[in-house]
């Protein structure tokens, strides 16, 4: 389980968060929920140690709130950034052998032959473009490798950073089932969003926030008819305007 108390986080002076609680209980999905600028990525950045922050963050009974991204990566949580951060002149097949070095240590040819297995028989066009560079993937061609380069350092708890952006609607469905067959593999998913309808009709829990705090919560399928999800991204919008 991931549990966050009072978690602050700046950038220099600017306060990017100001008082973040939220949990993953373990087997859940739990989305966190916003819109541009909301803190969203920076809460993930905080969890693995990419920003400065206060406040506690414990993972499976361990305190990591002070920890960099190597042992949290090693402690069982894997960050998928946003924007499908893939190296684009390595082909599909060392994008993922990539991944299992820079994490873990490398665990051994038979162990990572296994691991790239899994990671093809749940993505069967990576399997087909293993060869391929990741710059001539589609985009949720893409996408479905940066998930399966996370996947790779065999992770407990998978953070996704808006594994929907810019993609098409028939995809985005694809990428939403392919993330709730990963966890109905036993692994915990922490989703971030700016798609409220497709992030709640895919998770258990969900937290709105906004300008760096925690509007409201709930369960995601008492939320996805709640008037206040409108209203929350329409007053951040009017507030940009
Ligand atoms: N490197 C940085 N330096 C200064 N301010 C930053 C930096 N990164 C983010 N911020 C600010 O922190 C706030 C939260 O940004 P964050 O990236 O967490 O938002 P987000 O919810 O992920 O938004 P988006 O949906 O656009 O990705 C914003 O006001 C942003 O301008
Ligand atoms: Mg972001």
């Amino acid at each position: 389980m991931l549990e966050i108390k009072n978690l602050h986080a700046y950038y220099g002076a600017i306060e990017a968060l100001k008082g973040i609680n939220l949990t993953v209980p373990d087997g859940k999905i739990v989305c966190l929920i916003g819109a541009n600028g909301a803190g969203k990525t920076t809460t993930l950045k905080s969890i693995s140690g990419m920003v400065k922050h206060t406040g506690s963050i414990s993972f499976n009974g361990e305190d990591i709130t002070k920890e960099n991204a190597k042992h949290v990566n090693k402690a069982g949580v894997i960050h998928v950034p946003e924007g499908r951060l893939v190296f684009p002149g390595l082909t599909v097949y060392q994008n993922l052998e990539v991944g299992t070095i820079s994490w873990h240590g490398f665990m051994g040819r038979a162990s990572f032959e296994e691991d790239i297995e899994k990671v093809f028989s749940l993505f069967p066009r990576l399997k087909e473009r293993r060869d391929q560079q990741a710059w001539s993937l589609s985009g949720g061609e893409q996408q479905m490798l940066a998930i399966g380069r996370g996947l790779m350092a065999r992770p407990k708890l998978l953070m996704l950073d808006e594994p929907s952006m810019g993609l098409a609607p028939l995809v985005i469905e694809e990428v939403f089932r392919k993330i709730r067959e990963i966890n109905e593999q036993g692994i915990s998913i922490l989703l971030i969003e700016q798609n409220a309808k497709k992030a709640l009709e895919n998770s258990d829990y969900a937290y709105i926030i906004e300008q760096g705090q925690i509007l409201f919560e709930g369960p995601a399928a008492e939320l996805e008819h709640d008037d206040r999800i409108a209203r929350a991204y329409l007053g951040n919008f009017a507030k940009k305007a």
